[in-house]
């Protein structure tokens, strides 16, 4: 039965296989993940581990071999169309224009989405309010620091405010001024109440902006649950004055568990 987007978690995906041609393992080897409305969660992991596979499955720029995967309550292969309305998706490459402002880059986004000239005006001024970027609104974009650009690019994946964001490594090769920047951008948006699912390779990532947390190695999930349950799994603290970090749940599911061990 079809219901279209009833209450369901606007994330959920289950079973989730890719296997790409001439590659010995699979990216993806049988991932679920729910997310729940108005959550953070971040997907962390390595390199390779399949994090921007599974995002690009998420998006409906790439079909999963086996799965079923619902966002903002539509199907990403029969209703991709739906989908694709219902998110924004910064990826780790923008797609800015460098030769235009800050601000003109907005309102191409906005009308690009359909705004009206007046309204894309409106939307991009109060974008470059969020993004903290209202000083530097009319400088070419093409001059921007590397921080600047993923918070003006973060910016123009919210011009139509979506349901679902999804952030692919969002501070990869920022310093960390700008990393907290983009962290900050991050929070104002979950405050707002918009279900993020970003990844990230930073377990301090993690730890500072998301509810819960999906641990993928080598295509498969080998921890989830909320900050503290996974903090849990290492234990109560006793005589140690520090609560665990998601750094102490990444040793010790490495020390229990060997590399491509299923995960139950
Ligand atoms: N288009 C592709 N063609 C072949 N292999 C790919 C492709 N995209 C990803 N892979 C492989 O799939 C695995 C997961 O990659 P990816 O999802 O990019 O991981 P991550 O984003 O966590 O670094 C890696 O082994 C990678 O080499
Ligand atoms: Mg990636």
């Amino acid at each position: 039965m079809d219901t279209g987007p009833a209450q369901q978690a606007p994330i959920v995906a289950r079973g989730v296989r890719k296997r790409f041609a001439g590659n010995a393992r699979p990216a993806l080897d049988g991932v679920d993940l729910t997310v729940q409305a108005g959550r953070v969660c971040a997907l962390l992991g390595g390199n390779g581990a399949g994090k921007t596979t599974m995002v690009r499955i998420l998006t409906t720029l790439t079909r999963a071999d086996e799965g079923t995967v619902r966002v903002a309550g539509w199907d990403v292969v029969g209703q991709a169309t739906q989908v694709r309305a219902s998110i924004g998706l910064v990826g780790q490459y923008a797609a800015l224009d460098e030769l235009l402002s800050a601000r003109e880059n907005l309102e191409l986004f906005g009308r690009l989405a359909g705004l009206n000239r007046h309204r894309a005006r409106v939307r991009a001024s109060e974008l470059l309010e969020t993004a903290g970027l209202t000083e530097v609104g009319r400088r070419a974009v093409g001059t921007f620091s590397g921080g600047m650009r993923r918070r003006l690019d973060l910016a123009t994946s919210l011009i139509t405010t979506p349901a679902v964001l999804f952030i692919d490594e969002p501070t990869t090769g920022l310093d960390p001024q700008a990393r907290h920047d983009l962290w900050a951008s991050v929070r104002v948006l979950a405050d707002a109440g918009t279900t993020v699912l970003l990844t990230t390779q930073y377990l301090e990532e993690a730890d500072e902006l998301a509810d819960d947390v999906v641990i993928l190695r080598e295509g498969a999930v080998i921890a989830q649950g909320t900050q503290e349950d996974l903090k849990s799994l290492v234990g109560e603290p006793r005589w140690e004055l520090r609560r665990p970090t998601l750094e102490d749940v990444y040793l010790h599911l490495h020390a229990t568990r060997p590399a491509g061990a299923p995960a139950s």
